[in-house]
C-alpha cells in the first residue's frame, strides 16, 4: 500500500488536516441519487494523534461517549497502540453546514491510516463515508468526498474526470473532479446549529409524498444547469441557479427565518445566494459581484452572522509535520 498511497505510511505522532466543504447545488437530493456540486473550503480542522496511557480527545477521558464520530473511526482503523491522545484545532464552525464532522473524520482517518501503512485517496474517501454513516445513520458521501479530495467535486453526474465511486450497499454515488471557476465566495453562519440527520430524515419524508419524484427532478435540473454554468464560467447564471436551488430547498422545508434574513441582507452585493448543507439553521453561501466580497461580509456581519470570505482549498485531507515537543 505504502508505494501508491496518497497518504503515506508514517509512525506516531501524526497530524492530519482536512478542509471544510460548501455545497453549491444539490444538497438533500444527492441522498436520493440526484446530482450534487460542491467544493472544499480553505477553513481547516487539524487532528494530532500520539500514543498515550489513556484514550482522550481534547482532554476528555470518555470521548467515545461524547463524540459520535470518534468510536466508528477507532473501530475502523483499530490503531496500535490502542490508547491515543487526540487533540483538535479547527477553524470550521460546528453543526454549521460546513462539514466540520466530515473534516474531523477525514483528518483523524488520514493520521490513523498513515500509522497502518498509508492509504489511497479513494480508499480514504470510502472509509470516511463508512465512519460518517455509522455515526449519523443517513446521508450521502458528498461531504466526506469533498474534504478528502479537495477543490471541486460532483456526485451522480457522468462525463467528468472520475475520482471514485462509493456505495452503501443499496445506492452507489460516482464522484468526479470538476474545474474550479476561480471565484471567491462568502459564507455566513447564522449561529443556529442544526442536525444533519434530522434534516435529512425530514426531507426524505417530504420526498416520499406524491409530488416527490417531480421535486427530485427539479433538483436534478437545477444542479445540471448549475454545472453547465460553472463550466462556462458564467457567474450571472450560477447566481440565478443558486437562487432557484434555494427556492426548492425552501419548498422542502429546510430554510429558516434567520437564513432568509441573511440572504436578504447579502443579496445586493451578490450574483446570488442560497442556504448550504442540511439547512434548518446552519449557513448560507453567496457569490459576490467582483469587488463586493468585503461588502457582502459587512452586510452579513451587520445582521449578526459570522461571515467568512473564502476560496477553494487546493488540497484535500493530508498529513502535516507533527509539532516538535519542547517539554522533554
Ligand atoms: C449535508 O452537508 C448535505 C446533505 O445532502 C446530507 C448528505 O448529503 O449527506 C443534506
Amino acid at each position: 500500500m505504502a508505494e501508491t498511497a496518497d497518504v503515506p505510511a508514517r509512525s506516531f505522532p501524526l497530524v492530519g488536516r482536512a478542509p471544510a466543504k460548501c455545497i453549491l447545488f444539490g444538497e438533500h437530493a444527492v441522498v436520493h441519487g440526484g446530482p450534487e456540486v460542491l467544493f472544499a473550503v480553505d477553513l481547516y480542522t487539524q487532528v494530532s494523534v500520539r500514543p498515550a496511557e489513556h484514550l482522550s480527545l481534547n482532554g476528555d477521558r470518555e470521548p467515545r461517549a461524547h463524540h459520535p464520530y470518534l468510536g466508528p473511526a477507532l473501530d475502523r482503523f483499530a490503531p496500535v497502540p490502542p490508547h491515543l491522545e487526540i487533540r483538535t484545532i479547527s477553524r470550521i464552525p460546528r453543526a454549521a453546514g460546513l462539514g466540520s464532522s466530515a473534516a474531523f473524520v477525514a483528518a483523524l482517518s488520514a493520521a490513523l491510516a498513515s500509522a497502518r501503512g498509508g492509504i489511497t485517496r479513494a480508499a480514504l474517501a470510502a472509509e470516511c463515508f463508512a465512519i460518517e454513516r455509522a455515526a449519523q445513520g443517513v446521508g450521502s458521501p458528498g461531504d466526506t468526498s469533498a474534504t478528502v479530495a479537495g477543490r471541486w467535486v460532483s456526485l451522480n453526474v457522468g462525463g467528468a474526470e472520475p475520482l471514485w465511486e462509493i456505495s452503501d450497499g443499496q445506492r452507489s454515488w460516482p464522484v468526479c473532479r470538476i474545474a474550479d471557476p476561480g471565484w471567491s465566495w462568502v459564507i455566513g453562519y447564522s449561529g443556529i446549529p442544526r442536525s444533519t440527520g434530522k434534516a435529512v430524515r425530514a426531507v426524505s419524508e417530504r420526498l416520499a409524498a406524491a409530488d416527490g419524484a417531480s421535486l427530485l427532478e427539479r433538483f436534478r435540473s437545477v444542479a445540471l444547469r448549475g454545472l453547465d454554468a460553472l463550466r462556462e464560467v458564467d457567474p450571472e447564471a450560477v447566481g440565478r441557479l443558486m437562487e432557484e436551488n434555494h427556492r426548492l430547498l425552501t419548498e422542502v422545508g429546510v430554510s429558516h427565518p434567520r437564513l432568509e434574513a441573511l440572504l436578504e441582507a447579502v443579496r445586493p452585493a451578490c450574483y446570488g445566494a442560497k442556504l448550504t448543507g442540511a439547512g434548518a439553521g446552519g449557513s448560507i453561501i453567496a457569490l459576490p459581484r467582483p469587488g463586493h466580497a468585503l461588502e457582502a461580509v459587512r452586510r452579513l456581519t451587520r445582521v449578526g452572522a459570522a461571515a467568512f470570505s473564502v476560496t477553494v482549498a487546493p488540497e484535500g485531507a493530508s498529513l502535516l509535520e507533527p509539532p516538535v515537543r519542547t517539554d522533554r
